[in-house]
């Protein structure tokens, strides 16, 4: 398995930031890839957060690419605003929509580079096909709704065989993850393959949100430096 040749990229979760000041967050992780941005609904999942009002706000705030990660019903109608108001990445659940391809496409149509996400317990199998469509594949390694929470290894069975294919060159999608990543966790998801790694509470929880990002990125990167043959 080959190291991504960009190296480990980090997405800092503004879900564990201050929503009082989410620009001042959004620059307090000025090294980061992306900002992740969690649309919470309050029916697709428990927790209700934040929708397009505030990402175009924090669009107009930061330079730092937008990372939407929609936990929402019917991404058919609301995920394509997203990627039209200039969020680089538009990610929608798979169980939310019997038509996942053609969100994909709206979201590509409008502008944005589109994700598939799939809670913990979510077969990749029915996916694989579609993922052509795709430029991200979200794995969740927690029970979407909530940061905080304890990181499900099982789930890098996925990540490691979505990788295997796009090393292969059969796929060309980046397989993100998110939930549950630490300073303690972060080595075993890059060893599995993953190119972008979500971190909430490792990162706005820690003195130095910064510090921690680039903490993460090097530890990952070591891990997955191994990887190169
Ligand atoms: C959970 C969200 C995550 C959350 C991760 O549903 O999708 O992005 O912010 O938080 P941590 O990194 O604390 O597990
Ligand atoms: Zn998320």
């Amino acid at each position: 398995m080959a190291a991504h040749p960009r190296g480990p990229m980090i997405a800092p979760s503004i879900l564990s930031a201050d929503f009082a000041h989410l620009a001042d967050e959004a620059a307090a992780v000025g090294g980061a890839d992306w900002l992740h941005v969690d649309v919470m609904d309050a029916h697709f999942v428990p927790n209700l957060t934040l929708g397009l009002p505030i990402v175009e706000s924090l669009l107009k705030a930061t330079t730092i690419p937008i990372d939407c990660h929609l936990m929402i019903e019917n991404p058919e109608r609301w995920a394509p605003p997203y990627a039209e108001a200039g969020a680089h990445n538009v990610t929608f659940h798979a169980e939310a929509t019997d038509n996942p391809v053609a969100v994909a496409r709206d979201i590509r149509a409008a502008g944005g580079k589109a994700g598939l996400a799939i809670k913990p317990n979510t077969q990749l199998d029915p996916y694989l096909e579609i993922l052509r469509e795709f430029d991200t594949l979200l794995v969740m390694s927690v029970e979407p709704g909530f940061g905080g929470q304890k990181f499900i290894a099982h789930v890098l069975d996925k990540a490691r065989r979505v990788r295997k294919l796009v090393d292969a060159g059969e796929l060309t999608v980046l397989v993100e993850i998110d939930g549950g990543i630490n300073m303690e966790t972060v080595e075993s998801a890059a060893e599995a393959g993953v190119d972008c790694f979500v971190a909430g509470s490792a990162v706005y929880g820690a003195d130095d949100p910064a510090a921690a990002v680039e903490k993460l990125r090097a530890l990952a990167g070591a891990a997955s430096a191994h990887l190169e043959h």
